[in-house]
């Protein structure tokens, strides 16, 4: 690294499959910024270590992944509205002497979705699926953009619930158990699946039936291992259109790129960047 370069880095446990630096360095090359981005493996009991030592090193900004992306909250000067709602941080930026929390990951998933939808989301009738912290980015990133209607379902319904009364904005949300929510599916425009349903190594399990769906709904699965998942292949067969997770990935990089230089980067590169890793082109 010359001295003049501006270091970036991603705090997570594991680490080491994270397309998050190719992504992010390629990025600061196409854009001409000297800066190098790294990946810290950091067990949870190191975390705070870890965090005050990249302030002291005076780092320019950081990603947070899984496990720490609640307790890093602990260590920041202030948190982002939309992270608090949230409740999770993916992304530090040092502004004015503080460190500041911020969540891209619910906006990077609406920005890849409007790829698919454009003005129409404003229109549509939503399902989430899952209640967990994934959920959670998605449901509160959506509620600010404005849908028609938004219906949460989840396994353990009280979550879902509990997800409902976080976001301000909820007066549009509903929340259905899997019976009830199976029985609308024929009345949703976009379905998207927010839990591990069918991730690698699990591939045969499917989140939800594709039988009674809208003939033009757009089914989304924020996996992106395997890139087409059993679910997403079922609900084709079934003629809905289909959005894997890698948009939502290079979105919160995106979005994160950006809260950092101020330069909004080359959005389709960076997609063809992660394409090139995970095989699919
Ligand atoms: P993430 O941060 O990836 O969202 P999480 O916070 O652990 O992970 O949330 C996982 C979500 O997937 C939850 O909504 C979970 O349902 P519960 O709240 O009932 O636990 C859901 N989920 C995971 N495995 C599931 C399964 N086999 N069947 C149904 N729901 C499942």
């Amino acid at each position: 690294m010359k001295s003049a370069e501006k270091l970036y880095g991603l705090l997570g446990h594991p680490v080491g499959h994270s397309l998050s630096p190719v992504m992010q360095n390629d990025q600061f090359a196409e854009q001409g910024l000297p800066s190098f981005y790294h990946a810290f493996n950091v067990p949870p009991e190191h975390l705070k270590d870890a965090v005050q030592g990249l302030k002291a090193l005076d780092i320019s900004g950081f990603n947070v992944t899984v496990p720490h992306k609640i307790e890093v909250m602990e260590y920041l000067d202030e948190i982002d509205e939309e992270a608090r709602i949230i409740g999770a941080v993916n992304t530090v930026v040092k502004q004015k002497d503080k460190w500041v929390g911020y969540n891209t990951d619910g906006r990077g998933y609406v920005e890849s979705l409007l790829s698919k939808t454009g003005d129409t989301l404003k229109e549509s009738n939503v399902l989430v699926i899952g209640a967990g912290g994934a959920a959670r980015a998605v449901v509160t990133a959506l509620s600010f953009q404005g849908v028609r209607h938004l219906t949460i379902t989840n396994r353990t319904y009280s979550k879902a619930e509990t997800l409902r009364e976080q976001v301000p904005q909820n007066s549009n949300i509903t929340v259905l158990t899997t019976e009830e929510a199976e029985k609308e599916n024929p009345t949703f425009d976009i379905i998207i699946n927010t839990t591990s349903i069918g991730m690698s190594p699990d591939t045969d399990k499917t989140p939800w039936r594709t039988d009674n769906m809208k003939p033009n709904c757009l089914c989304s699965d924020l996996i992106y291992n395997p890139l087409k998942t059993k679910w997403l292949k079922e609900a084709e067969r079934h003629g809905a259109d289909t959005l894997n997770g890698v948009g939502m990935f290079v979105g919160q990089g995106a979005f994160a790129f950006y809260t950092w230089t101020g330069v909004w980067p080359d959005l389709q590169r960076m997609n063809d960047v992660v394409m090139q890793h995970l095989g699919g082109k």
